[in-house]
């Protein structure tokens, strides 16, 4: 039988390169984004576009029931849509505070919910994206930083309560990865080569991952071979948190 899988925030950067990897694996995958051009991965046989928002309240459930229906079960819940904000604590509002929950956490925490009672038909599995800011500290994150320690949480808390059900659930944990994510954060800089120098000597190799590699981490942890693995956090920084 075909894997299946659901990602969300598919159209472009790592979410894109998961879509594209797992279809090189065999899976049908619904590829979900809120951006119109994730309809160009319907050009790939056997994806599934869906431009939906996360964070409206029917999307997790509507999304699980979609991809059941096109695929007949449903293998893998990959939750990587998000989004990013550099700003330093006293500079951030209310409102940036409860659009980055409203984004980041509470979709992952729904989707999940709404996949696992699917996933454990099939001994399926969860990776979602988290970052190395929800591992250690980085100055001026603080909310964003907040949501990815949410979803480190999140990934351990359904790993323990769900690994007897036969559901594996993990994550990545991303350094700075050459996609659109930051940007528009680094343009709005004063200094944005500055900003980037001090970003790449964060990273021991020197450089920003690609989204193809994050994406190996992802595919790797999602695979029935890594049937041993749940609870994992495993970083994607070029040594960032090694240091
Ligand atoms: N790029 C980095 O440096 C970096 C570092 C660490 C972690 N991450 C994480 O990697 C993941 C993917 O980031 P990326 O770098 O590929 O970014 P990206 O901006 O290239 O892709 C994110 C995608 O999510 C989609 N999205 C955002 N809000 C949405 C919503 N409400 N509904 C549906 N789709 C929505 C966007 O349209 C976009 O296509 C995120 O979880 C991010 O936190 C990125």
């Amino acid at each position: 039988m075909q894997l299946s899988a659901v990602v969300t925030g598919a159209a472009r950067g790592i979410g894109r390169s998961v879509v594209v990897q797992l279809r090189a694996a065999g899976y049908r995958v619904l590829a979900l984004d809120i951006a119109p051009e994730v309809k160009d991965l319907a050009e790939t046989d056997q994806v599934v576009p869906l431009v939906a928002d996360v964070t409206a309240d029917d999307t997790p459930r509507a999304t699980i029931d979609r991809a059941v229906a096109e695929f007949g079960q449903l293998d893998l819940l990959v939750n990587n849509a998000a989004r990013f904000l550099r700003r330093p604590v006293l500079d951030t509002s209310d409102e940036d505070f409860d659009g980055l929950i409203a984004t980041n956490v509470r979709p992952a925490f729904r989707f999940a919910r709404a996949a696992l009672p699917r996933l454990a038909e099939t001994r399926g599995c969860i990776v979602n994206t988290a970052s190395i800011s929800g591992l250690i500290g980085v100055p001026h994150q603080v909310a964003y930083a907040m949501t990815k320690g949410a979803i480190v949480q999140l990934t351990r808390q359904l790993a323990v309560e769900w690994a007897a059900r036969g559901v594996r659930v993990n994550a990545v944990a991303p350094g700075a990865v050459d996609t659109g994510f930051m940007d528009e954060a680094r343009a709005a800089d004063p200094d944005p080569a500055a900003s980037l120098a001090v970003t790449l000597s964060n990273h021991p190799i020197g450089r920003m991952s690609t989204p193809d590699e994050v994406a190996r981490a992802i595919v790797f942890l999602a695979a029935p071979e890594s049937a041993g693995i749940t609870g994992t956090i495993l970083s994607v920084d070029g040594g960032y948190v090694a240091r």
